[in-house]
């Protein structure tokens, strides 16, 4: 059977090849920071809903990534019979100081968002699946009184659970979180909206990590079959 040889190298070639591609998909996936997208659906919510389209503030959006690292990686703490929310004193005494935020700067908080699940979604799913649970939070989302918006999404350790977090507020946008030198600190593992950035460390690392064993076991596995 001289055919044989030749049809397992070949079929485990066309098989690395479907995988590279699956795996080049996932990367452009990934590529994209999915609090800004967030911040989209929410504001593609309040035009249907007749109101404002509102500032997606990077130094808003940063302390709400502050915010989830208050929680440290503790769903049971969002939401339900144990809720517990970080004292108003961190947001000038940790939250603005750790992303670069300039303390007089801070502005009202009117209104905030928080859910935690332990699979990840995508923005619009952890939109209307998570943060839109309770009935209070259509009225969040559409209060007329915010002008700016920050969003962000962490995993603990860019991994499960997953938090989703929401800030707004009336500040003005050009006086409000203002940020040292025009640029938040960046700080990992998170994405937050509004600094014009990729960032997929929300994402599960282990799905990028895993691509490369596959595909180099398959190319051992060719060689074994092409000797
Ligand atoms: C806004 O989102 C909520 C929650 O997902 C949904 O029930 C509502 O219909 C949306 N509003 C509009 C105008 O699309
Ligand atoms: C908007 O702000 C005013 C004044 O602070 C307050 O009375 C009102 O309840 C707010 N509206 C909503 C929907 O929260
Ligand atoms: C912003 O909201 C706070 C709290 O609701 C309120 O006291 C303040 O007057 C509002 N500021 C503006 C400029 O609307
Ligand atoms: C902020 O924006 C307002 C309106 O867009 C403008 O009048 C004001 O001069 C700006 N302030 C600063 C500090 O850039």
């Amino acid at each position: 059977m001289p055919g044989l040889p030749w049809l397992l190298p070949l079929s485990l070639l066309l098989l690395l090849l479907l995988l590279l591609s699956v795996s080049a998909d996932v990367q452009i996936k990934v590529t994209k920071n999915p609090a800004d997208e967030l911040v989209d659906v929410i504001n593609n919510n309040r035009t249907a809903s007749k109101s404002s389209s509102l500032y997606d503030n990077p130094g808003l959006a940063c302390i709400a990534l502050q915010y989830i690292k208050a929680y440290q990686g503790d769903c049971a703490a969002v939401g339900g019979a144990n809720a517990k929310k970080p004292p108003e004193a961190d947001f000038a005494e940790i939250f603005a100081p750790n992303c670069g935020v300039q303390t007089l700067s801070l502005s009202p908080i009117t209104g905030r968002l928080l859910g935690c699940e332990t699979k990840y979604v995508s923005p619009s799913k952890a939109f209307s699946g998570i943060l839109m649970q309770k009935e209070k939070s259509i009225e969040i989302v559409t209060d007329k009184n915010h002008t700016e918006v920050g969003a962000a999404v962490s995993g603990s350790d860019g991994g499960s659970p997953y938090f989703w977090c929401v800030l707004f507020s009336n500040g003005t946008s050009n006086s409000s979180f203002v940020l040292e030198g025009g640029v938040a600190k960046i700080s990992k593992p998170g994405c937050f909206s509004g600094a014009n950035d990729e960032c997929s460390s929300a994402y599960p690392s282990q799905v990028r990590h895993l691509w490369p064993f596959v595909a180099s076991g398959l190319v051992a596995l060719w060689c074994v079959f092409a000797l």
